[in-house]
């Protein structure tokens, strides 16, 4: 009997996040698992919306960190209440790219809002959907955005000392979450980061 698993994957630009995703759906798909694949910011026909409105440079156009914060819950919001939770109603298991994670690691951390404050307003707008296991892929900022083959968006077009703060800040989740977070070396190959993530996996589905 397949049971609901919400399983989140964070990590810095170009760490590997949707390359281990697509392995592992390959992985619950032998096993005959039942599980949907989603992303953030996104997930939803509103969420995309709300991704191009986070990713695309404009010139001229400002944006504060509190009112990006907004636009990265606001998807959430959505993406929870149409994707997650009816998923995990039906006793699927729910893989996504990205979630709250990020926000406490970007807006909390790197852009300096605070990691307490990010965690606690996210706090309302989660509930309950909150990750059984987060794997987050560690890697060198300069390595992942090496990796990054298309032209950078807003956010991978920030400085290095940004991405830097933003693994410092993952890390700092680590360490406050070790239950629900665990750290994966993503600057190996990528089968040892299958590996890896897929003991975890495991361990929690069995
Ligand atoms: N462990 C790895 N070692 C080397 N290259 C990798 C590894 N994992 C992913 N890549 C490559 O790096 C690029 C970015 O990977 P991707 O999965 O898109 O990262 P993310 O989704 O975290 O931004 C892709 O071209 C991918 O094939
Ligand atoms: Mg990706």
């Amino acid at each position: 009997m397949n049971k609901r698993y919400f399983i989140t994957f964070e990590g810095g630009e170009g760490a590997g996040k949707t390359s281990l995703i697509e392995s592992i759906q390959k992985y619950l798909l032998d096993k005959d698992l039942k599980f949907i694949s989603t992303r953030e910011p996104g997930g939803t026909s509103f969420g995309e919306h709300i991704r191009n409105l986070l990713l695309q440079e404009k010139k001229g156009m400002k944006m504060s960190s509190k009112a990006e914060l907004c636009l990265f819950l606001a998807s959430r919001a959505q993406h929870i209440k149409e994707v997650i939770k009816p998923a995990l109603d039906e006793n699927k298991i729910v893989l996504s790219d990205r979630y709250n994670d990020s926000s406490v690691a970007y807006q909390g951390h790197a852009r300096g809002l605070g990691i307490d404050a990010v965690i606690k307003f996210s706090s309302y707008i989660i509930e309950d959907a909150i990750p059984d296991l987060t794997l987050y892929l560690d890697i060198d900022p300069k390595i992942g955005l090496s990796r990054v083959q298309t032209k950078y968006d807003r956010i991978e077009s920030e400085t290095i000392e940004f991405h830097q703060k933003i693994r410092e800040g993952f890390h700092i989740l680590a360490e406050k979450f070790p239950q629900r977070i665990k750290i994966i070396d993503a600057q190996k190959s990528k089968k040892d980061v299958f590996d890896s993530s897929i003991n975890y996996i495991a361990k929690l589905i069995s």
